[in-house]
This record gives C-alpha cells, structure tokens and sequence, in this order.
C-alpha cells in the first residue's frame, strides 16, 4: 500500500504531456526545455574527453559537491564567509532537501499564484499547509505579504523573482528591497528559486532578494538553463548552520550528486570560449521571445492579453473566451502542445483562461506553425 503522502500527490501535467511533444509532428510550448541546438557543445565534448582521463571523478565523492565547482559558484555569486554552497541533483532537489529539512507535516509554506508546478509538488510531498499570495504587476503586493506573514507565520516563502516560471514576471528594485525588509522583522525564511535569472534580455540588473535580507534565507540557481539540463546539477546558497543541516539530508538522500556531471560541469565553465555562450543564447532567446509575441499578436489580436517578459523562458497569455484546459485537449489535436494556467496553481479554481507558453524550444518556424494550429484549437474551443 503506497503511504497517503504519494497518494495525494497529483501527477505534473508537463511532464505527462512531455511523451506526447515526443511524437515528431507536435510543436511544443509546454514544457521549459532549453533550445538544443544551442547547446555549448564543443567545450562540452572538450569537457568529456578531459573527464575521461579523470579517474578521481569516477570515485565517490563528498556530500556537499565537488570543491573547485562550489569555489567557482561562490566567486559568481560573491558569496561571503558566512555563506556556503550545496551541489544538488538539479536546483529541483534543493527544494526538496529543505522541504524535508525545515517542514513538518501541516507547517505553512507561502508561495506565489501561479507558481512553480515541481515547487508545488515538492511542497505537497512534504504535507505543508500552502498558502498563496497572488502575483501583481510588480511581483507581489508587499503590503498582502506582511499581513500573510503576520496572521500564519510561514515557516518558508517560496519565489521565483527573475523571470518567473510560469508567469515570466520580474520584481522592481522596491519590491525586493520591500520584501527583504519584512522579512528581516519575521521568522519566515525566503527561498529565492533564480534558475532564469542569467536569462536576462533586456539588459536591467538587479540584486538578488536574498543579497539584501538579514536573517537565514536560500538561494537556488541551477546550470540547467545556462549550461544543459540533462547534466542536473544544481545548488542552494545558504548559511553555514543551514548548510549543515542540509546537507546531513542530502547524505541521507543520495550521498552526493553524480560527480563526473560535476566535473563535466566544471570543464566546461573553466574554457574561455564559453564566455561566448550565454550572450549567445540571450540573443537567440530574445528573438523567439519576439517572433511568439509578434506571431500572437498578428493571429489572435485582441482575443489575447499578455505582459511580454524581459528575460527567462516563457510567456503567460490569457485567451478570451476560452477554457484553456479544452484548448490544451484541443491543441493536441492540431499538433501543438501548451500548459492551461490551472496546472500551476494547487486549488486549480484559478487561471481557467491562461495557459503557459515556453518560446525557448521551438524554433523561429514552428513558433509560427504552432501559433497558427493554437489558433484553430482556440476557433473550436471559444466558450
Ligand atoms: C522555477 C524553477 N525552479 C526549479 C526548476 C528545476 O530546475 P533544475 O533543472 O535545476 O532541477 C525549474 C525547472 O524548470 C524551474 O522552472
């Protein structure tokens, strides 16, 4: 008998409809997948053949990651002495490894709406009591989050401030200075998830949330989308008493993350060439951004509303008229694959006419195939 904790936990839509973006006629907006073709590949195959004269990342290795790849992390991110880095299976298993550190069953988690579908999960998983604060224009009301604090006393508040999955929403300077400033007056400790906060386009930057908070925070990123997701290596930032009692789970959990994917990993980052990469993939990136948000516009006009992001992987778009979760169904149908908004929220009462639209994997001309099928899905479901 499986225990009530799996039993509850409801399926991921994404990566169920993940086998039918397989099949090769499907145009995919659904999952976050990175642009293959982009992959550095020639530093990761100068990588590979330097790893296979590597015999000491075949070993076993120690829990917390593989020293010169969290030196390379804690340079990056100018960590200070107070804080230290935990290599995990993908910034994913770092949400897991503090949900199962810091959160009894029915503690409260705070998280934004919509939010994160695997952040979600991982919160269910653990039993928390979720509660949610809505996402505004500028991120999140910060007045709403003082008060959400107050009356439920979150143990963890859980955001996505660059580029937010699945909405691509940023927050303003004053919201995080804001935010940063609650939080330092409560016992509520902030997870800061910033897979795509390297994703950045339109060229502003901003400090990290918890680069200005006082008390105990975590900060995830992950090379998942800078270098290539399959390697899954990922890490949290965090302060060495937190750092500890993290990674007396992680040894408990999987000893430590795949140390030749870590070395694979550091190979990579250690070549000059790969400097190159990233303006790279902003670029081609920016460009999809452009072709899905010029192709909506031309096909759809009014009968959609969106807020087009400046950076990250996806665009939220509400429909007029329409049930997304039938359009979903329907899009299938005419070969193109999108999330309905109601996968992204745990009450799934909400966002009935959105959906998630990733503009990363596609190419320039399937995004405009694919616009073109959404629209015939639209045309047959309109309610
Ligand atoms: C907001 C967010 N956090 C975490 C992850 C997990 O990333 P990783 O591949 O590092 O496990 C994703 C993946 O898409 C994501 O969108």
């Amino acid at each position: 008998m499986i225990s009530t904790r799996a039993q509850r936990l409801k399926p991921s839509y994404i990566r169920e409809i993940l086998q039918a973006t397989q099949q090769p006629e499907m145009i995919s907006f659904a999952g976050g997948l990175p642009d293959a073709s982009l992959f550095p590949m020639t530093q990761l195959g100068l990588a590979t053949t330097q790893l296979a004269d590597d015999r000491a990342a075949f070993q076993y290795g120690v829990s917390a990651g593989l020293e010169p790849l969290r030196d390379w992390i804690k340079q990056h991110h100018h960590c200070s002495e107070n804080n230290d880095v935990l290599i995990t299976t993908g910034s994913q298993q770092a949400l897991d490894l503090i949900a199962r550190t810091y959160l009894n069953p029915g503690d409260t988690v705070l998280v934004e709406s919509p939010s994160y579908l695997g952040a979600l999960q991982v919160f269910q998983l653990a039993e928390a009591q979720i509660i949610l604060i809505p996402q505004t224009d500028s991120g999140i009301d910060t007045a709403l989050l003082a008060k959400l604090i107050d009356e439920h006393q979150p143990k963890l508040f859980y955001a996505v401030p660059d580029f937010h999955n699945p909405t691509g929403s940023r927050w303003p300077a004053e919201t995080r200075q804001q935010v940063a400033r609650i939080l330092s007056h409560s016992h509520t400790r902030l997870i800061e998830d910033a897979p795509y906060a390297e994703l950045n386009y339109d060229g502003e930057w901003l400090p990290s949330v918890t680069s200005l908070c006082s008390g105990p925070h975590f900060f995830l990123s992950s090379f998942s989308k800078t270098v290539t997701p399959g390697v899954r290596i990922g890490y949290v930032v965090c302060d060495l008493e937190s750092h500890k009692a993290l990674l007396r789970v992680k040894q408990a959990t999987d000893l430590h993350s795949s140390l030749p994917m870590q070395q694979l990993v550091l190979n990579t980052l250690s070549q000059t060439t790969i400097s190159q990469h990233l303006p790279a993939i902003r670029a081609a990136y920016a460009n999809k951004r452009d072709r899905l948000v010029n192709a909506l516009q031309d096909t759809f006009g009014d009968k959609v509303r969106f807020t087009v992001p400046s950076g990250g992987m996806f665009l939220w778009v509400v429909f007029h008229h329409c049930d997304t979760e039938i359009l979903a169904k329907r899009g299938l149908e005419e070969g193109v694959a999108i999330v309905p908004g109601k996968a992204f929220c745990p009450n799934a009462e909400q966002f009935g006419d959105a959906a998630r639209l990733n503009f990363t994997h596609a190419t320039a001309e399937q995004i405009t195939t694919g616009v073109a099928r959404l629209y015939r899905a639209y045309q047959a479901s309109r309610i």
